[in-house]
């Protein structure tokens, strides 16, 4: 189980998320949804622990850890990974390196080349990136598609046990938005990982199907159920149950 408790985020003096509570169980696929400006990509932030987020009360236990007490690095490390709204492009830097040198560090081993190589040529495959991906400095010159593909490369060699996806449909074609979604499927099947899914959209959820969906408005959880919400959303609008007010900027 991750367990929010009462936590309360401000920016700026501002408070963004307010007493929230949320309890996730371990190996299954959530989905977390609201209107723009309610605080989602905070809490993903917050999570990971943006320094930028100032946390005023709450915990956030995560296999027996507060992470608020830890540092992003020690987060991931303890198996934590967020495809964020619009991943970063790190200059200089290329997937390869990036990635052997995060798991020499989790293993606290040098890795086996040969079988890293194989492994990131099987995952370049089945995401329909070409082999030059392992060498492309990270996000670097990457269309928003290749963009996503490419953090799926890095979810699927990090081996995460809690994945964030802060709308990761956000500009996807169908087709590219069908591969990812079947990609992180699969990855579901294999490692049962704990998911969290931000998203506007039900043809996420259709392929992905969470089990649970939780509403969110102005930085709190305001309606919890299982994906019937996320189609009444989709047909009736956040109108029906009577949490139609905007975010944060209301
Ligand atoms: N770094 C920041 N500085 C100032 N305001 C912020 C910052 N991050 C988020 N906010 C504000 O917090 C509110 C929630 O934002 P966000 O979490 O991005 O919403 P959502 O992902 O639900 O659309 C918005 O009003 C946004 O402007
Ligand atoms: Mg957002």
């Amino acid at each position: 189980m991750l367990q929010i408790k009462n936590l309360t985020v401000k920016v700026n003096d501002k408070i963004i998320i307010n007493n929230l509570n949320l309890d996730l169980a371990t190996c299954e696929i959530h989905a977390l949804m609201g209107q723009n400006g309610t605080g989602k990509s905070t809490l993903c932030r917050v999570i990971m622990h943006d320094p930028e987020y100032e946390v005023t009360s709450g915990e956030i236990l995560f296999n027996g850890k507060d992470l608020v007490k830890l540092n992003t690095t020690e987060i991931a490390r303890e198996g934590v990974f967020m495809l964020s709204q619009s991943p970063i492009a790190i200059e200089g830097v290329s997937n390869a390196e990036m990635l052997r040198t995060a798991l020499s560090e989790k293993s606290n081993s040098p890795i086996n080349i040969f079988k890293f190589n194989q492994k990131m040529e099987e995952i370049c495959d089945k995401l329909a990136l070409s082999h030059d991906f392992i060498h492309r400095e990270v996000n670097v010159g990457m269309s928003g598609g290749e963009r996503k593909k490419n953090e799926l490369l890095h979810l699927w060699m990090l081996e995460p046990s809690f994945i964030l996806l802060d709308e990761m449909d956000s500009g996807l074609d169908v087709d590219a938005l069908k591969i990812v979604a079947e990609s992180i499927g699969e990855y579901y099947q294999k490692y049962k990982p704990t998911i969290l899914i931000i998203t506007h959209h039900n043809k996420l959820l259709e392929l992905l199907e969470p089990k649970y969906v939780y509403i969110m408005k102005k930085g709190e959880i305001v309606a919890s159920g299982d994906k019937s919400l996320a189609e009444k959303i989709e047909d009736e609008g956040f109108k029906a149950f009577n949490i139609s007010g905007l975010g944060n900027n209301e």
